[in-house]
């Protein structure tokens, strides 16, 4: 055990209740700088903090996603019960560790205030942690279909994130998150399929906007850049409707009985 139970208790409680309910906390509440992180990750450096992925326990990782309450936003098993939170099932563990820097090192602020609140999360959390939760996540199978998925608008959104436009200079999404949103080119691009299209859409209108820096060499902010809103509006159905199908049948039926 990495944590002893009373002082991490007392640290996250009043934070987390107050989380839950849906009340800022006194740091959350006077904090209203909306100006553009300037940190950013040099890949040799990345490099080095994710060597402590290997290490990752997902037994651990899965006491910890309970003890510490990020099965309360994030679901009991990662797969986020509601529109609001992202999902981290079936996660890439580099990925995962990667963002919790991020917001250790408050790389991922923005002016809609949520990753604020995440900033205030992983400041309880040591490396050796993080790998843990990490293990934990990657460890489950992709999310479920969000309920909110319109197949629609998927459909508008296939030919772009597997073609991309060269005219305007986008690259195919699947080159780099994989064809089927599982991830791929490298460790630490996240997966997206079965993502919640509130999150998807929000952190493309941050990579547009420059207010999320935290993609090493400006990758996701380039490709962004051209997109019209409603693109990327399909684009995250799209990627919402490649979730876990199996798992989604299964929970309509466990809904039905
Ligand atoms: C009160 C709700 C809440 C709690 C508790 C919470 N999270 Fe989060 N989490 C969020 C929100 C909201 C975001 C999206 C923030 C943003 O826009 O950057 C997020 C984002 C994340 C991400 C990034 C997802 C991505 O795809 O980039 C990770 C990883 C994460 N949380 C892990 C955790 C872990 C681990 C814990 C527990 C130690 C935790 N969260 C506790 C609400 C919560
Ligand atoms: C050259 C490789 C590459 C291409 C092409 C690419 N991405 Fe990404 N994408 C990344 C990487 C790497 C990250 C992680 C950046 C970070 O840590 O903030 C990312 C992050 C994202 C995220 C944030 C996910 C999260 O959980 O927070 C979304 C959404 C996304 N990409 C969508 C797209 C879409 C849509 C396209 C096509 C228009 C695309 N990407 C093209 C490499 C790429």
């Amino acid at each position: 055990m990495y944590l002893s139970e009373t002082p991490m208790m007392t640290k996250i409680s009043p934070l987390l209740a107050a989380l839950c309910l849906g009340l800022a906390t006194p740091a959350l509440a006077s904090d209203t700088k909306t100006s553009a992180p300037t940190l950013e990750w040099d890949s040799a450096e990345l490099e080095q903090a994710l060597a402590h992925v290997a290490q990752g326990n997902p037994e651990e990782g899965q006491r910890l996603h309970h003890y510490l309450y990020c099965s309360a936003c994030h679901g009991t098993d990662g797969n986020s019960p509601s529109r609001n939170w992202p999902s981290l099932t079936g996660q890439k563990p580099d990925y995962v560790m990667k963002t919790l820097l991020d917001y250790k090192q408050n790389m991922r602020r923005d002016h809609y205030r949520k990753a604020n609140l995440m900033t205030q999360v992983a400041q309880l959390l040591d490396t050796r942690q993080m790998a843990d939760l990490a293990a934990f996540y990657a460890r489950q199978p992709a999310p479920v279909v969000p309920p909110q998925t319109n197949h629609k608008l998927a459909k508008q959104g296939a030919r772009l994130a597997q073609q991309g436009d060269d005219k305007r200079g986008i690259a195919a999404c699947s080159g780099c998150h994989g064809e089927k949103g599982e991830s791929g080119i490298t460790p630490d691009t996240p997966a997206l399929a079965g993502q919640t299209p509130e999150y998807f859409i929000q952190s493309m209108k941050m990579y547009k906007s420059g207010m999320r820096t935290s993609d090493v060499g400006g990758v996701m902010r380039m490709f962004a850049q051209p997109l019209k809103d409603s693109e990327i509006v399909a684009l995250a159905h799209y990627y919402a409707s490649l979730g876990n199908a199996q798992a989604s049948a299964r929970l309509a039926q466990t809904e039905a009985r």
